[in-house]
């Protein structure tokens, strides 16, 4: 039987098990999904056993996606532009491998959902400069967005991202984000605002055109703030659930050897465990 799991600190409000056991279940695959809750402190003894503990790779959520790929032997060109890893297995040769799938889940889902969204390569806004902001930035620009607008709280973050990702990516001020969507062809928040529990993310659209795309990372709700405004807007929404879905897909074939679909049914199964039905 094949093992993987999803490493975290806390893990329990993982959503992974639920999507890899649904892909198990919907291929027959002879296989489990755990949820490993590993502090900081035993990282990397947790990783150096993965085999002896029969697991074929993992998945790595908050706070270890940065140490994961320091402590892989190998990691993919995704992870280290990113400079952290979501997805680990080990190779034939037993060395810990890591790979970041945020960014292929991210525009994995804006092309299925929006694939319009660079016509016109008009300018990206992003909100947020954190890690998500990073897998965020790293996919839009492999996808040809032909410039990026970073605002965030703390602007330093977002001139730090904006040296690492070259040019095409500039900073404007938190304060004048409402004001800098004037011309976007897309928005989107890679900030934890919106989430449920965390304050709300306050951005007027105005200045936005009605024929943008804006996509949120946030999942939890499902429609968020941001999202629903743009709707009532006519603003074509994309929400992080996709994201999320996307993401998995590339270690579940490392793992268990199947290409897994997203399918609407997956999503409403997932969906319906966020209280969103
Ligand atoms: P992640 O790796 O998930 O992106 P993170 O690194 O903690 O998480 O980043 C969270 C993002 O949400 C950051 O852009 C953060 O802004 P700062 O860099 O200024 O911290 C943003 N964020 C969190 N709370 C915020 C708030 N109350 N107002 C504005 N931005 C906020």
């Amino acid at each position: 039987m094949k093992r993987a799991c999803v490493i975290g600190w806390p893990v329990e409000h993982s959503r992974s098990p639920l999507i890899h056991r649904y892909w198990l279940k919907h291929y027959g695959i002879d296989g489990a999904y755990e949820k490993e809750a590993v502090g900081p402190e035993d990282l990397a003894s947790f990783l150096g056993s993965l085999d002896a503990r029969g697991y074929a790779g993992a998945n790595v959520t908050l706070p270890h996606k940065e140490a994961a790929l320091r402590l892989a032997a190998v990691a993919d060109e995704a992870a280290r532009a990113i400079g952290a890893a979501n997805t680990l297995w080990l190779d034939q040769a037993g060395r810990l491998c890591a790979g970041n799938t945020d960014a292929y889940g991210f525009i994995t889902n804006l092309e299925a959902e929006a694939p319009d969204w660079n016509k016109g390569r008009r300018p990206v806004m992003v909100l947020g400069a954190g890690g998500a902001a990073r897998a965020i930035l790293h996919g839009l620009l492999g996808e040809g967005a032909s410039s990026i607008l970073i605002a965030n709280r703390t602007r330093g973050r977002a001139e730090d991202l904006a040296e690492a990702f070259g040019p095409a990516v500039g900073v404007t001020d938190w304060a004048d984000r409402d004001r800098a969507l004037a011309g976007s062809g897309l928005l989107v928040n890679a900030t934890s605002l919106g989430m449920t529990g965390k304050e709300p993310l306050t951005t007027d659209l105005a200045a936005l055109p009605a024929d943008a795309v804006v996509a949120d990372i946030v999942y939890s709700p499902l429609e968020t703030k941001l999202l629903a405004a743009a709707r009532a807007r006519g603003n074509r929404t994309v929400d992080g659930l996709g994201m999320l879905l996307h993401q998995a897909a590339p270690g579940f074939e490392r793992w268990f050897g199947v290409r897994p679909d997203v399918t609407p049914e997956l999503r409403a199964q997932v969906a319906a465990s966020l209280g969103a039905g």
